[in-house]
């Protein structure tokens, strides 16, 4: 989260002043946002709930995912992208990333066995995957894609906003997020059916509110409707999106041209520098000892040690604990026993190796272009110090 006031206020006060908090025939905030954040993506159906992993869980459930089926995720993403796979009772794949961070294309082809029933590009801190050769690839293998948009809300590829290119998209609106209502997501697609599926889903009692089209196929989930409180803040916060991702493309581009002389701080592949978020400026330095050494004089991030986003981080899922109860694990259902669902903390060395010496300085939309040059000079003292 960037900006958060006086708006915000004014908007909730406005629900609690009316005491419409409940979506359903009560309030109009989320219903509201959805329209508006359907429109600014280019999709048909926006869907809102409590938070991404819902979001994911409800889009593998919406496709018809489920026992028997593999999904592809990238070595480097929050545990959740996997997560939502086991939720559904399917198991997910790790496949290296490349030098964008993202999932390298060639190794999910490489990866397509026998029970792959879909693939989940995840857009991570504000970069993009490569959504052509991801889904010519998808197209070819008979793969649904879902795209995990959460930390790049507000970016695009090559012109077509992030959740909106695979057959479904989720987001998250928690407190790190682009836009935030502190905690909450949303489940996005253009197919109608998948869009019936995940509303049951999000509210397995939505016919109640909403009536029931008896066409519909009903089943039960435990549910997560978003409140009014949460449409209401996102509305505010969909006003500023991008505005504040305008200044942060900016201000990640004056970062990269800056450091251009440098030939050891090599810019990470960009998948499409234009669209993508600009959340962070990222070099690949010649070796993790390096990055280390420049960490070490000046703070930054370095993609391998977040302490989060690295699948060797995933302790249940390299345990084979996908469930409270061992009768719902997907690791003891007859339906996965052909499935690959062993997970060594070894299984991606190349993705290791990029991730360890990946160092990310993050923009801010609302630096100075004066505290971006102050900023864009001890990066360069700090580059000349370690080489
Ligand atoms: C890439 C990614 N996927 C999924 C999630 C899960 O989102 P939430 O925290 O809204 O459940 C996150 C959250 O940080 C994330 O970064």
């Amino acid at each position: 989260m960037y900006r958060i006031g006086q708006e915000e206020i004014d908007a909730v006060a406005e629900v609690i002043k009316t005491g419409k908090l409940f979506r359903y025939g009560i309030g109009n905030a989320c219903e509201t946002f959805e329209k508006r954040y359907a429109e600014y993506l280019g999709v048909k159906h926006v869907m809102l709930n409590t938070s991404s992993t819902v979001s994911l869980n409800a889009a593998l459930a919406g496709l018809k995912i489920g026992p028997g089926d593999e999904v592809l995720v990238p070595a480097c993403t929050y545990i959740a992208t996997a997560i939502a796979v086991l939720a559904v009772g399917a198991i997910p794949v790790v496949v290296d990333i490349d030098e964008s961070l993202t999932m390298d294309p060639k190794a999910v082809e490489a990866a397509i066995g026998p029970h792959t029933k879909a693939i989940i590009p995840v857009h991570m801190w504000g970069l993009v995957c490569d959504m052509d050769p991801l889904m010519e690839i998808a197209k070819k293998h008979n793969l649904l894609v879902i795209e995990d948009a959460c930390q790049c809300v507000g970016g695009a590829y090559k012109g077509r906003m992030c959740g909106s290119i695979g057959h479904v998209g989720a987001f998250s609106f928690n407190y790190y997020k682009n836009m935030s209502a502190g905690e909450g997501g949303a489940t996005v697609t253009n197919d109608d059916d998948a869009a019936m599926r995940i509303g049951c889903m999000i509210d397995c009692c939505q016919f109640y509110w909403a009536g029931r089209e008896k066409s519909i196929p009903l089943f039960t989930s435990a549910g997560s409707r978003a409140s009014e409180i949460e449409g209401a803040i996102l509305n505010v916060q969909l006003d500023r999106l991008p505005g504040m991702i305008k200044a942060m493309r900016a201000q990640k581009k004056r970062i990269l041209n800056a450091m251009a002389d440098i030939k050891e701080f090599k810019p990470l592949k960009y998948n499409s520098l234009d669209w993508e978020c600009g959340a962070y400026a990222g070099f690949l330095l010649p070796d993790a000892d390096t990055a280390n050494r420049f960490q070490a004089i000046h703070p930054c991030m370095i993609a391998g040690k977040t302490g989060r986003h690295v699948y060797t981080e995933w302790d249940p899922i390299i345990e084979k604990q996908g469930a409270p109860n061992p009768v719902l694990n997907p690791y003891n259902l007859k339906e996965n026993k052909d499935c690959r669902m062993d997970l060594k903390r070894d299984q991606c060395p190349k993705s290791l190796e990029i991730l360890n010496r990946a160092v990310m300085i993050a923009t801010h939309p609302d630096r100075s272009d004066a505290d971006t040059d102050a900023l864009i000079e001890k990066v360069r003292a700090a580059a000349k110090q370690i080489l």
